[in-house]
């Protein structure tokens, strides 16, 4: 049986079969449709939200360097996944790079969880896209009811109706098409990143050299009892939960790592850029430095308009500029981010469903939901049953555990794929790759130590939550993926099938 698991899917079959008329994704892509996607995704709630929440309660004007922790673990993925996606450019990402490499069950592992990754990153971004309007309509002086405006500050029903129907409308959007949904977001991605310039160049002036004492907070131990809500690492070494000082920003870092997620969903895309070879790998690399370096500047310079501890959790970089006594730059920024998360979602939401279009494809899952649109060539009918999934998640749950189930899901599937660059190269050292990851296998090995790094700085609770979707996962593969896989049916053909090794 372990032959079978670990069966892998021949790299030219891979790309083989995205050549199937039926089962064809539009090649329409450039390197720049892949950059302004990746921005489009990756600059959201992290940025938005997460910073004043990890500046306020675990590291102080630190927080810029928790954002350059997580962009060197990033970063490290990167190369990594620059390398895979330009070796098997195929829909699905991490989950056909593992399948290429590892076998099917590190593969059905790999796509499980990132259906997770991107499914509940969609939601979370929903939820705080609806906030955003919130604050936007409370201005006008409209107030929905607060039944209809989510579970936070319900008391009974709560459903948060604007995060649900923005979901339902980007999938609408995705169903009718890439082509669409790629000019709605060069728009909206030219807005955002005007907002956070705004919030970098004006912001600046209002900067006080006090508010950075003390940059690095001194650790403050936090009360007993919420043992499960402590990062893993301090349970491991017995050490007493903490905020604040060197670990803080090391806690921080696992949690504004939200904020990059997104540069490997341009991997997902692969099979629908005209050159997936030399454009992935730029799409994925350039959004990412794009990021980091705005990343940087931004939370350098609202942690010194305002003092860590008074930053709001909700809407810090509009926020500091109220503080600071310019409202008008407030009700601007708070426009730009509601527009600027409207993108995020929809990108993430792609990547999903061609995740799962991918995954049923192999016969993984239902083969029902691998057939595209006849007249829109989309997979819509994963993205349209994950759509409404992702609608009631949206509606019915809060923000902020939902993030960290993302980034712990996100983090294991940087793992996995650095793990794969090694194992293909020794496996497949023959097959073209126009991007080569440096310094193999050392740079993988660091990439692996550093995502598991932050994935320990997670707080207990969120470990247990990954592995019962984990274990669901399995469940789900040994009772149906297993039998149903398309290699698993190509293997009782005659065994001399040259597309599979087992
Ligand atoms: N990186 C994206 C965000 O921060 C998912 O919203």
């Amino acid at each position: 049986m372990s032959s079978t698991l670990f069966r892998t899917k021949n790299v030219e079959h891979s790309i083989r079969d995205t050549e199937e008329p039926e089962h064809a994704l539009k090649k329409s892509l450039s390197a720049l449709d892949l950059t302004v996607f990746g921005v489009g995704v990756i600059i959201g709630t992290g940025i938005f939200v997460l910073t004043g929440t990890a500046a306020k309660n675990t590291a102080g004007p630190a927080v810029s360097l928790s954002f350059v922790v997580a962009g060197v673990v990033c970063a490290l993925a990167a190369l990594c996944y620059a390398e895979f996606a330009s070796t098997v450019p195929v829909a699905g990402s991490a989950y056909t790079f593992s399948y290429a490499s590892l076998g099917e069950l590190p593969a059905w592992i790999i796509g499980w969880d990132l259906v997770l990754e991107l499914a509940l990153g969609t939601a979370v971004v929903a939820v705080g896209w609806s906030g955003y309007i919130h604050s936007l309509l409370d201005n006008a002086g409209w107030h929905l009811p607060e039944a209809l405006s989510g579970r936070d500050g319900a008391s009974g029903f709560g459903f948060d109706i604007l995060a649900a129907a923005l979901v339902l409308l980007l999938t609408a959007i995705l169903v009718v098409g890439m082509k669409l949904s790629a000019r709605v977001t060069t728009v909206v991605v030219a807005i955002k990143v005007a907002v956070v310039l705004v919030v970098i160049i004006a912001g600046a002036f209002f900067i006080k050299s006090g508010n950075y004492d003390p940059f690095i907070p001194k650790a403050e131990s936090v009360e007993a009892g919420g043992n499960l809500k402590a990062p893993l690492i301090q349970l491991m070494f017995g050490w007493a939960p903490s905020n604040f000082g060197v670990m803080g920003i090391f806690t921080a870092a696992s949690v504004v790592f939200f904020a990059f997620i997104g540069f490997d969903v341009v991997a997902t895309a692969a099979e629908e850029t005209r050159n997936p070879q030399r454009d992935v790998p730029r799409g994925i690399i350039g959004s990412l430095i794009i990021c980091t370096a705005l990343y940087v500047a931004v939370s350098i310079v609202v942690t010194g308009m305002q003092k860590y501890s008074k930053l709001s959790v909700d809407a810090p970089l509009a926020d500091a500029f109220k503080a600071t006594g310019h409202p008008w730059f407030a009700g601007l920024i708070s426009f730009g981010a509601a527009i600027g998360l409207t993108t995020v979602c929809m990108i993430l939401l792609l990547g999903q469903s061609r995740v799962f279009f991918a995954m049923s494809r192999d016969g993984l899952l239902p083969r029902f939901f691998s057939h595209t649109h006849p007249k829109f060539r989309t997979p819509y009918r994963p993205t349209i049953l994950l759509g409404v999934i992702i609608a009631i998640v949206a509606g019915f749950t809060s923000l902020s555990e939902l993030a960290e189930l993302v980034n712990i899901g996100t983090l294991f599937a940087f793992i996995v794929v650095a793990i794969s660059v090694i194992i293909l190269r020794r496996t497949r050292p023959d097959l073209e790759r126009s991007f080569r990851t440096p310094w193999v296998p050392v740079l993988p090995i660091l990439s692996v130590l550093a995502s598991l790094w932050l994935m320990l700085n997670l707080p207990a609770e969120t470990w247990l939550r990954f592995a019962i979707w984990m274990v669901i996962g399995f469940a789900v593969y040994f009772f149906y993926g297993r039998t149903h896989s398309r290699l698993a049916r190509q293997e009782q053909q005659p065994a001399d099938s040259p597309d599979v090794r087992a």
